[in-house]
């Protein structure tokens, strides 16, 4: 049933049957939009986990957005945008992919944004290619998503580029050994990569590699295996939700009196969940691209727009992500027009530079890449609350694989 409809939307993509069913959906949009007295909607196609085990991340990323538009108003280049949030359960790269197609077969979205996982970026690419839409990655973080689709622009970050800076940091001082343990896909293997060849390359050894499966992980044998073999340091990359049963683990096998020194990239220690962690988290260094805690105008102003969408929720690395896309997508509005192609959306989108509420980004005009500073991160307990906070900065990290 699933297969069959998904064969006849691609089929629609392409067919006559495609211009009816577009152009029917077109002039209930038109019929609306000119009740309110505006321009057509722009729609935006919004695919996340919003349930599953990567729910917070979808979660993080919708707040951010509806927080955005909260604080900027609905209409960029004289349209009204319009989200139609879609629900691809974070697991399944096959829905994503079908949801990206009805979006824009059916609903005409002028933009596909979101992305949780790197699966799911990777299956909805092909379509953003042949509808050319652009299609804005929030969240997810393997260097080649961008290499997939000349109409995908990413505002989340890459494993590569968050993990030099803290390979480097350990070389630094005075970790001579350091083992690896990552959640076993693309970004963790990315993240493991990137780590041995720059930490390597200053002098340093990596004695043991470790994966985890993604899903439903038991991180208790990997740490004893590292336990046994006594590195100086663990480096750890998991995803956005998965850190606190990596770091409770940590505690639990003992790693920490053993001497183990923790690091990773700052998934580990994730905004959302950090405050969960308690004591073991305290001293943890890691490397990122957005602490909540970061100290700028851009960012207070963020928190505040998120408070008032999530007043429970700490933004995290994927709502910062979110929240950056949401004005990439604004941009291009303003700039290209309410009424502009794709092609043109995206010529606009592309070479951009804003002081997020991380600091000062680009949209690489070449690459659709973000370059951004990674700032390195100890977390500390200050009035009651856990933080990652930021000690040092390095200054517009591109990918290191473009
Ligand atoms: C990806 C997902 C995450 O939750 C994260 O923290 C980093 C990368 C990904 O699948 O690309």
């Amino acid at each position: 049933m699933a297969m069959q409809a998904s064969t006849t939307r691609r089929g629609l993509l392409a067919g006559g049957a495609a211009a009816a069913v577009a152009g029917a959906a077109l002039g209930t949009a038109r019929r609306s939009a000119a009740q309110r007295g505006g321009g057509e909607a722009v729609r935006i196609g919004l695919i996340l986990p919003m349930t599953g085990p990567f729910a917070s991340t979808g979660r993080q990323v919708e707040a951010a957005v509806r927080a955005y538009l909260g604080a900027n108003g609905e209409t960029f280049g004289g349209r009204r945008v319009e989200l139609l949030v879609r629900d691809d359960t974070g697991v399944a790269p096959d829905i994503t992919r079908r949801l990206a197609q009805e979006l824009v077969v059916r609903e005409r979205v002028r933009f596909l944004a979101g992305f949780g996982l790197t699966p799911l970026a990777l299956a909805a690419a092909p379509i953003a290619t042949e509808a050319k839409v652009p299609m804005v990655v929030m969240a997810a973080a393997t260097s080649i998503i961008v290499q997939r689709s000349p109409y995908i622009l990413r505002t989340s970050f890459t494993l590569p580029q968050a993990t030099v800076p803290i390979a480097d940091w350990a070389a630094r001082n005075g970790i001579r050994n350091c083992a690896t343990l990552v959640s076993d896909y693309a970004p963790g293997l990315d993240a493991e990569r990137a780590f041995k060849e720059r930490f390597t390359a200053a002098g340093g050894r990596v004695p043991l590699e470790l994966r985890a499966p993604l899903r439903n992980p038991d991180f208790a044998p990997f740490l004893q295996r590292v336990h046994d073999a006594k590195p100086e340091a663990l480096f750890i990359f998991v995803p956005s939700g998965e850190g606190a049963a990596a770091m409770k683990q940590f505690a639990e096998r003992g790693l920490r009196e053993a001497g183990i020194r923790l690091i990773g990239t700052g998934d580990l220690t994730d905004d959302d969940i950090l405050n969960d962690m308690g004591e073991p988290a305290i001293g943890v260094v890691t490397s990122h691209h957005y602490s909540a805690a970061h100290d700028s105008a851009e960012n207070r102003a963020f928190l505040a727009a998120y408070r008032r969408v999530a007043p429970d929720v700490r933004p995290n690395f994927m709502a910062v992500g979110g929240w950056d896309g949401m004005h990439l997508i604004a941009e291009g509005l303003k700039r290209a027009g309410g009424g502009a192609s794709g092609d043109q959306l995206l010529a606009a989108m592309k070479g951009l530079s804003w002081t997020s509420p991380r600091g000062p980004i680009t949209i690489d005009a070449n690459t659709r890449d973000i370059v951004q500073d990674i700032y390195i991160r100890r977390v500390e307990r200050r009035d009651g609350q856990l933080w990652n906070i930021e000690f040092d900065r390095i200054a517009q990290v591109r990918d290191p694989g473009t």
